[in-house]
């Protein structure tokens, strides 16, 4: 019996990977906070042969995270596929945001992250197979003033994703850090976003986010260590190690800046 555990699983990417991953497993776990969307998902998947679980958690609470490792754990379920997707980001001068709106990106992209990871892979090793999938970003290659912390949430989990990557060569056990840019879903609302030039000005493709999902989901499947959907991200990560950070930065800058008008 095959398990996929997806967090983020109610809206945009994750939903699409865990539509994906409803072909291939006998047994879907569905994470998120907005339980009518995951029941809804829950429905639209279920299938013969397939069995869907949900579990409304808050990733940014210690108790959120400890509920859905011990709900997979009281299953008996150490996942084939573990999803790591779920992430939010705030926009803004870091000096103008909420007071928690920072905390609540490093609690739920950093820390979630890394406790889900920490709490199933050593099982993995054991059992010798499985395929971590986390959910990084194109931010994650340089800072990226306006949104500071969400840029630095994510060159951890890309670090940290290539470096557990490189320590589990050779157990069966893989880790994929996938990279989007900019992607259609409801993110860039929450964030406060829609008012910057990236996502006013055109200035990079919007992907659809089933494309996305397709292209992170097969590279899990292939154990790929990145995958950067699209070939402008593609390019544009590969330059922006060419330029000095201090460019690097200025760059992301005017990219994340408010639009005009
Ligand atoms: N959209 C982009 O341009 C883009 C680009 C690169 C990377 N990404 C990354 O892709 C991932 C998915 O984002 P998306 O674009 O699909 O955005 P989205 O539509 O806003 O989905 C975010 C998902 O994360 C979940 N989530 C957020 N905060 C949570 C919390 N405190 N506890 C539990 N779950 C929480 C949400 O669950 P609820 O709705 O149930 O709260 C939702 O399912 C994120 O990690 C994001 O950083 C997005």
């Amino acid at each position: 019996m095959a398990w996929a555990l997806i967090t983020g699983a109610s809206h945009g990417i994750g939903r699409d990977v865990a539509r994906l991953a409803a072909d291939d497993v006998s047994g879907l776990l569905l994470t998120g906070r907005d339980e009518g969307a995951l029941q809804a998902l829950a429905a639209e998947l279920l299938r013969p042969g397939l069995q869907v679980e949900v579990l409304a958690a808050d990733l940014a609470k210690p108790e959120g995270v400890q509920a859905v490792i011990d709900w997979t754990r009281g299953l008996g379920v150490i996942p084939d596929l573990l999803v790591n997707n779920a992430g939010l980001g705030a926009w803004g001068l870091s000096r103008d945001l909420p007071p928690d709106a920072e905390a609540t990106i490093v609690k739920v992209n950093v820390l979630a992250l890394t406790r889900l990871t920490q709490a199933f892979q050593a099982a993995m090793v054991a059992r010798g197979s499985g395929r971590i999938l986390n959910m990084a970003s194109t931010a994650a290659f340089q800072p990226g003033p306006w949104m500071a912390a969400y840029y630095a949430s994510k060159a951890y989990v890309l670090h940290y994703s290539e470096a557990l990557s490189h320590e589990l060569d050779g157990t069966g056990v893989t880790v994929t850090a996938l990279c989007p840019g900019p992607t259609q879903s409801s993110f860039h609302e929450r964030a406060g976003s829609r008012r910057s030039t990236l996502v006013v000005g055109g200035l990079l493709p919007v992907a659809e986010s089933a494309f996305v999902a397709r292209a992170g989901y097969r590279g899990a499947r292939l154990g790929r260590r990145l995958v950067v959907p699209g070939l402008v991200n593609t390019l544009a990560v590969f330059l922006v190690r060419c330029v000095p950070r201090r460019m690097a930065t200025a760059i992301a800058a005017w990219v994340a800046r408010p639009a005009r008008g």
